[in-house]
Parts: C-alpha cells; structure tokens; sequence
C-alpha cells in the first residue's frame, strides 16, 4: 500500500456543516493533526494543529471575529490562509514577529457537503460538481483504515447498512480497476422475502461501489434490476490517529421502488454507517472481494501511472 499521507491527496475529513466559525474542529489524516474552522469570509481553513510557539493544540483555543485562530495558551493569533502569525498578545507593533512561528497551511477544498484537506498546500483542487446529499453522518471505528475498506468489500453489513435490504455473499462483478477506481457489484436482497426458504438465486437488487484507490473514498449506488438507482451514497474514510478510520458520509434516495419495500426504504434512516463493529462477525469473515485488492491499489498508484493521469482525486461516477 503507498504512504497515503504523502500524495496529492484530498481527504474528506469533515462534513461542511461540521466546519464553523464559533469552535475549531479538530481531525487527523493519519498521524499528522489538523484544525479546521470558518474565517470571517465563511471559507474553510485548515493548519497543522500545533502552535508552532509551544505545540498546543490550536484547536482547543477560538477563532476571533476576524477569522483568525487563536492558541488557548498564550494568545497568539494565526491567520488561516498561509499560517502566520499575525498578532501577540501585549506585544508592541513594532516589533517583528520571528518568520519561524508560522502554523502549518493546509490545502483545502469544500464541494458537495464535503471538506477536504490536501497535506500539500500547492495540490490542485479537484472540480467536482456533486450536490450536497440529505442524509449525513459522522462515525469513528476503532479498524484501521485499509481494514476497514476490506470489510466493506468483502461483507458491506458489517460496516454499514440500507434500510430494508440485506447484502448477500454473491458478487456480480470481482474488484476490478475501471478508469482509476476500484469497482465492484454485488447482489442484494430485500429483507424477508424469503420466508421459510433460506436460500434463493432470485436477487432484485445489486449493490455498486466505486472506490478511491488511496483515500478510500466510496460512491455506493443501489439499484433495482431496471438499473433504478434507489438510494446513492458518499462514504469517506480517513485514517486518523491510533488506528481509529473516521468515516463521513451522505447519502440521498433516488427513484422511488413501488409496493411495502420501497415505502421500507424510504422510511427513517435509509442509510448508516455503522459506529460499531461486530468483531465475532469480522473475525469470520473471510477475505473475498478484497483478496487482489492490494495488487491492484499498488498497480493502480504506480508513479509512473499517477504521473501520466494526474494526481488522484476524489471520486467521480463511472459508468458500470
Ligand atoms: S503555545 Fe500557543 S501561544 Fe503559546
């Protein structure tokens, strides 16, 4: 697997509503701590979140009403589109602030209810142009992150769920790289119908994901067998601290399924990420779809692939 942290990638570590002007918001992309808030233009700003004085957390302190942030410990003040530090407190104006207290600025990048963050502040932001989706939520899964993808390929039930439809073992298609993502279907059921059978070869639904290859970044569409799509969704892991993935996501219905199951599914919740996972269920789980997913992320990221398509950016639909 490449070191994801050190490529031009843009990782969605915060839903939009998320990211205010009247608290810092504090996440990670893997060991390196980020801050997150609004400036007085509404536009998100990321920095390393350590005071470059004496490393506090800047995201335990507030953000002024001109935008900027300012550390909890001893007030300095920092400016969210390059870092520097642009005011001490009690500190004549006259006197020159010292280049080196300058935090760490961030790429940042907000599209379709989404904030990303690129660790390379000179990354050219993706153009994607996707709508905010209704149903939104935060998760933080103590799996690491490349675990957690190869649960959600090789048994998507144990990491999140779709009101009324239940995912079965069968794949429809393997993983396979189409146009720089990793793609897969499987077929899905809607739960109880099978009632007193417990095996069928009768799958009305399928279920399609298209994977980022180093963020992880997942577009799930669920489909009928007209290829309607019923439900969409954003699922967006990020490795954070401690082996913990924190998972963003959002989700919309899409055309309404006649009769009881699509009612079902157009009920409360259609669509979670689960906070919790079924470790028994894990354990036993075997690797499946997720078997060549290693060999094919590697091929997929190969410099010398990367460099001819550019860098890699979130995740655009591909036609199945
Ligand atoms: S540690 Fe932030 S101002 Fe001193």
């Amino acid at each position: 697997m490449p070191d994801a942290t050190q490529q031009e990638i843009w990782w969605a570590v915060a839903r939009s509503e998320e990211v205010t002007a009247r608290k810092p918001l504090a996440v990670d992309i893997g060991e390196q701590p980020v801050v997150l808030w609004r400036d007085a233009q509404g536009t998100a700003r990321a920095l390393e979140d350590r005071c470059p004085h004496r490393r506090a957390p800047l995201s335990l302190g507030c953000i002024r009403d001109n935008g900027w942030i300012q550390c909890g410990y001893h007030g300095w003040m920092y400016e969210g589109e390059t870092g520097r530090l642009k005011e001490i407190p009690n500190m004549k104006d006259q006197q020159k602030f010292p280049p080196v207290y300058r935090a760490q600025a961030f790429g940042v990048y907000e599209q379709g209810g989404m904030v990303r963050v690129c660790l390379d502040a000179k990354a050219t932001a993706p153009t994607l142009h996707d709508d905010p989706l209704t149903y939104v939520g935060t998760a933080h899964v103590s799996l690491g992150h490349q675990e957690y993808l190869d649960a959600l390929y090789d048994d998507p039930g144990l990491v999140i769920a779709i009101r009324g439809v239940s995912f079965t073992p069968y794949l429809m298609s393997e993983l396979r790289n189409q146009d720089g993502l990793l793609v897969m279907e499987r077929s899905c059921q809607w739960k109880g119908l099978h009632w007193p059978a417990p095996f069928s070869s009768d799958f009305p639904l399928t279920v399609l994901t298209q994977t980022h290859p180093v963020s992880g970044e997942t577009k799930l569409t669920l489909r009928d067998g007209e290829m309607n799509d019923l439900l969409h969704a954003v699922i967006a892991p990020v490795p954070a601290a401690r082996g913990v993935t924190a998972i963003r996501w959002r989700a919309a219905l899409g055309v309404r399924h006649p009769g009881l199951r699509g009612a079902a599914l157009r009920g409360l919740n259609p669509f979670s990420v689960r906070g919790t996972v079924d470790g028994a269920r894990l354990r036993v789980t075997r690797p499946s779809a997720s078997l060549h997913g290693e060999d094919l992320r590697n091929a997929m990221c190969a410099p010398e692939l990367t460099s001819e398509a550019g860098p890699l950016t979130p995740v655009e639909t591909v036609a199945a």
